[in-house]
């Protein structure tokens, strides 16, 4: 095996290679191009700083890396059906992080894992110390217990209040309070503005509360038919902030499923979902990696 940085290869070639890596993984994790595109712009991959292997000529597996300043992130670590269980993915991970050590100035890196996933054990071995449970929940919200005159169905018009409190609008306008909003509750990398403004397609709505130039909670979401998919809410550490985000979004949309991914366990929005019932369906632990490099970084 021999190992070449990822910016060496063509993005069919990438997208291929991605999807010979993930092939009959627990989840689906298909791309197309265009997807792969739209995720290494979207969650600032460092091609250059990313590792592919090589059985000859033939790409057998790679592990990705994602920066935003000194911190990095693995977005993606595969190795081809044919190829594992033969130590492989030990090897590519730890020629990665030698990579990552010799060459960047990184302060640390995170990745998220499922919980059922062996990968847990590559990323254990090199050092990295599991920090958070994320859920994946889903549900449905309530249908009848709304008050007369409710609007219709995710009709709002823009500025308009979803409930007492409440406003709806569109996404860009709260997403610069990203940040402060979830300073209690860290979003995960893929939940970052960073990342967010790029989504493809983007966000379609927000609800937030308070004033949208100073908003106390908000939450960011997309519907497809009968179903909600939210794609970040932040409430500070307030879960009744969050109750009455989702209040009025059970206001607006009654009966309707509601889905969230990598909600860390124990956050106001975690509370707030499952006291409305939902459910986690998959799970992943958040892993960290610090650099010990405080000499040449004071
Ligand atoms: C995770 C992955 C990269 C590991 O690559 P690999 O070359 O098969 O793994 P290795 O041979 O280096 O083994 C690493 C560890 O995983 C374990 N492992 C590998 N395949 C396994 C399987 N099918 N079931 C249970 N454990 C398994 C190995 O036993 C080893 O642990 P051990 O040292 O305690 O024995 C590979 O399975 C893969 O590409 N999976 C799909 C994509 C994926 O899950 N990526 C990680 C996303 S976070």
């Amino acid at each position: 095996m021999q190992f070449k940085r990822a910016s060496e290869f063509a993005l069919p070639d990438l997208t291929q290679l991605w999807n010979r890596g993930y092939a009959g993984f627990f989840v689906p994790s298909q791309f197309t191009e265009r997807q792969m595109a739209s995720f290494i712009w979207g969650s600032d991959i460092d091609l250059a700083h990313s590792v592919v292997a090589l059985d000859g000529d033939v790409p057998a597996g790679f592990s990705l890396l994602g920066v935003r300043g000194r911190r990095g992130w693995i977005g993606g670590v595969g190795v081809a059906d044919e190829y594992r269980g033969r130590r492989l993915g030990s090897a590519i991970f730890g020629e990665h992080m030698r990579m990552m050590c010799a060459e960047t100035e990184l302060a640390g890196i995170q990745l998220e894992v499922l919980v059922q996933n062996w990968a847990h054990k590559l990323y254990d071995r090199n050092g990295f110390a599991t920090t958070r449970r994320l859920s994946f929940l889903e549900g449905r919200l309530p249908e009848g217990r709304l008050p007369e005159g409710r609007p219709p169905e995710g009709t709002l018009p823009e500025g308009r209040a979803a409930a007492p409190g409440v406003s709806a609008g569109r996404p860009g306008a709260v997403l610069v309070h990203s940040e402060r909003l979830h300073a209690a509750w860290p979003a995960v990398w893929q939940r970052e503005p960073d990342d967010l403004r790029r989504c493809v397609p983007p966000i379609e709505r927000a609800l937030w509360a308070g004033p949208a130039q100073a908003p106390h909670g908000y939450l960011l979401y997309s519907q497809h038919g009968r179903e909600l998919w939210i794609a970040d809410a932040a409430a500070g550490g307030s879960a009744a902030l969050a109750t009455l985000l989702l209040d009025a979004l059970t206001q607006m949309y009654p009966g309707f499923t509601v889905a969230i991914g990598d909600e860390p366990e124990g956050s106001p929005f975690h509370q707030a979902l499952t006291a409305l019932g939902c459910h986690e369906s998959q799970a992943r632990w958040e892993m960290h990696y610090t650099f010990a490099r405080a000499q040449k970084h004071p």
